[in-house]
């Protein structure tokens, strides 16, 4: 199955579990926790909650800037500006994304052979397993897989918190945001926001 019926497929499975776990729910369940709460943040429609079960977020805002350096050419903020020369101001836009919680395991698992984002499970591509039961045997050199720093499956799904509960569907980047990210350098860096 080539990457983009696989992501679909996941997409469409998820349209359809949703709302039957949702209703399947016993009204009288965790009434103190709002239906679709996840760790107090809001649960949205791209995200399966049961795939991110105990995920530390916080950890995986780490994980994001220092551990797999998405910073690099995603940007601090996930706007798809950063500076590595890969793919200079030009990486996906994360804030945008419409990836759900699967999609977004399987691309920084697996990257997106024959562009730029590279794979970050130390096991992909090795035995057919991990990507779509794809080895590096399978493609040629222009579409060959890019290696990114190794990151644990458990950092991947604390990665995926993060990014689906402050990344995903956060709109435009703030001042206030800018602010709180760099701190004292901020009047400069942060110049052009309002
Ligand atoms: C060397 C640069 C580079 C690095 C490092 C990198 N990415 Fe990417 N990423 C890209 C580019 C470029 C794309 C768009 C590829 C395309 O579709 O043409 C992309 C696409 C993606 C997508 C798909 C978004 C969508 O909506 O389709 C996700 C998710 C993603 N990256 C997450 C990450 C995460 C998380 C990390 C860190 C673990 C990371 N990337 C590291 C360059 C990078």
């Amino acid at each position: 199955m080539s990457l983009f019926s696989r992501i679909l497929t996941a997409a469409a499975a998820l349209a359809i579990v949703a709302p039957l776990a949702l209703t399947a729910m016993p009204s009288n369940a965790q009434s103190d926790t709002p239906a679709g709460d996840f760790m107090g943040y809001p649960v949205t429609e791209y995200m399966d909650v049961s795939l991110l079960e105990g995920a530390d977020i916080e950890k995986g805002h780490d994980v994001y800037n220092r551990v797999g350096i998405c910073l690099s050419c995603h940007g601090w903020n996930g706007d798809g500006m950063g500076k590595n020369p890969r793919s200079e101001g030009d990486a996906a836009k994360l804030r945008e994304s419409l990836l759900d919680t699967q999609g977004f395991i399987d691309i920084i698992s697996c990257g997106i052979p024959g562009t730029p984002m590279p794979y970050h499970n130390n096991q992909a591509y090795k035995d057919g397993d991990v990507c779509y039961g794809m080895t590096a045997a399978d493609f040629d050199a222009a579409d060959m897989p890019r290696k990114g720093k190794s990151i644990r499956p458990a950092d991947i799904i604390n990665l995926v918190a993060y990014l689906q509960t402050h990344v995903q569907g956060a709109g435009e980047t703030t001042l206030a945001q800018c602010q709180d990210y760099y701190g004292d350098s901020a009047s400069k860096v942060c110049a052009g926001l309002e």
